[in-house]
């Protein structure tokens, strides 16, 4: 049924249908959430043996003879770099291991930056207001550390091939007050989009009005795919060396969804420069992170193919949750365009647009029916969606069967919301 082509009292109709759905739904008491980008129990429990890898009886010993149970080697043992180093695609000189977290990895570096500077530039909270620009819809935490720390955010429209790359070049080029971008590189949070191998291309050709501007490549998705046949992108570090830019990327990703979510271990990629820079900064900070935990998951992974194959028993479970959601949308509106949406071949989101001004209404309805949505606007910086239109669907926390219902749950209240809205105007 295509709303566009009803009148009223067709639509009142289909509204009083709508409704008596939504009180059944009520009824029911669900306690359902699509919030966040959790892995679900049956995801954590497949890295359980890593538990067992150290233990009292251990010997904790690493390569180079390092003692895992004592201080020392702040930028991380060895076999894990070499590991991680094809994900981020750099070379072992240019890995920095750190904690359980890559967002509290982006936090400290713009810190770094914020009471340091870059590489010898004037600390950024000493400039005047500076900017960073926020591909939209994008990661709510990337633009609440801009929030944090009082950068400007300036939102720049995802295409197909990743952010209008024109818009970048123009602005980063022309404005020494821009110092930073979020780059999601692959299967974009919330999108699922790859940037092309030209957008990459024309990153590393960036010619900066700022020289302490970087790209914060936060490539968490790297290797998190849906399909048996990856989408492939393009080595930022490799183009930047050809470009004769390669301090411009830093490059993070995490074993938050592929071992334990806050359990895991976080890299940093980046320029031997922008390594030794930020290895200084943490002396500060830290004498060293969580040797145990890199060594239990070196000896658990073994090496990049035992990884990757880590990543298949990920894959055959998320696959099907991302079909319910996806058929889910395709067969609920098929004649009716009332929507748009994603279907990403990795990564852990699907993006919804539904119609203009009713983004925050179908949250709202959702939630009063016991389903939890990320909020509307959160994909946007200070969580301004100007259309009231972006919403983030998690598929990958809940079972089968509650993902069943509460896709239903999301329909009933985008059609709802659309209905309202129509007979509205
Ligand atoms: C794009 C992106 N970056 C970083 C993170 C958080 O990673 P970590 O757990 O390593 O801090 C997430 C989590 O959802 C994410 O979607």
């Amino acid at each position: 049924m295509n709303y566009i082509n009803l009148g009223r009292s067709e639509l009142n109709k289909e509204k009083d249908k709508m409704l008596k759905e939504y009180e059944e739904l009520k009824g029911l008491n669900l306690k359902l959430n699509m919030a966040r980008g959790k892995p679900s129990k049956e995801q954590v429990n497949l890295s359980r043996e890593l538990l067992d890898i150290v233990n009292s009886r251990s010997d904790c010993s690493a390569q180079d003879e390092i003692d895992c149970l004592n201080y020392g080697i702040l930028d991380g043992l060895p076999e894990l770099k070499e590991i991680f180093a094809p994900v981020l695609g750099v070379n072992k000189e240019q890995i920095f291991v750190g904690g359980n977290s890559s967002l509290s990895m982006m936090f400290d570096v713009i810190s770094f930056f914020m009471t340091s500077g870059v590489c010898g530039s004037e600390p950024w909270i000493k400039q005047e207001q500076i900017k960073f620009l926020c591909p939209c819809p994008g990661y709510d935490r990337h633009f609440a550390i801009l929030k944090h720390f009082n950068i400007k955010a300036i939102p720049i429209i995802m295409t197909s091939t990743g952010p209008d790359i024109d818009t970048i070049e123009n602005l980063v080029e022309n404005d020494a007050s821009i110092k930073g971008i979020w780059c999601v590189p692959k299967y974009s949070n919330p999108q699922g989009i790859t940037y092309s191998d030209e957008t990459v291309r024309r990153f590393s050709k960036l010619k900066p009005a700022a020289k302490d501007f970087r790209i914060f490549w936060d490539n968490a998705y790297a290797i998190h795919d849906l399909t048996e046949v990856p989408e492939k992108l393009l080595n930022i570090m490799t183009e930047c060396e050809k470009n004769n830019s390669k301090d411009l990327p830093i490059i993070f990703c995490s074993t938050s969804k592929i071992t334990f979510p806050g359990a895991g271990v976080a890299f940093l990629g980046a320029s031997e420069n922008n390594i030794k820079e930020i290895k200084k900064m943490y002396s500060f900070k830290t004498i060293g992170f969580d040797k145990i935990n890199q060594l239990r998951h070196a000896r658990y992974f073994k090496n990049y193919e035992g990884l990757i194959s880590h990543m298949n028993k990920h894959r055959a479970i998320l696959k099907p949750k991302f079909d319910i959601v996806v058929n889910t949308l395709k067969n609920e509106f098929a004649d009716n365009k009332i929507i748009s949406f994603t279907e990403p071949k990795g990564g852990y989101f699907v993006s919804v647009d539904v119609m203009n001004g009713c983004a925050k209404r179908v949250v709202d309805l959702c939630k009063k029916v016991g389903l939890i949505l990320t909020e509307a606007g959160a994909t946007f910086p200070n969580g301004i969606d100007k259309n009231d239109s972006n919403i983030r669907i998690a598929p990958s926390y809940p079972s089968i069967e509650e993902l069943k219902t509460a896709m239903s749950v999301f329909c009933v209240c985008v059609k709802l919301a659309a209905l309202e809205k129509v007979l509205e105007i």
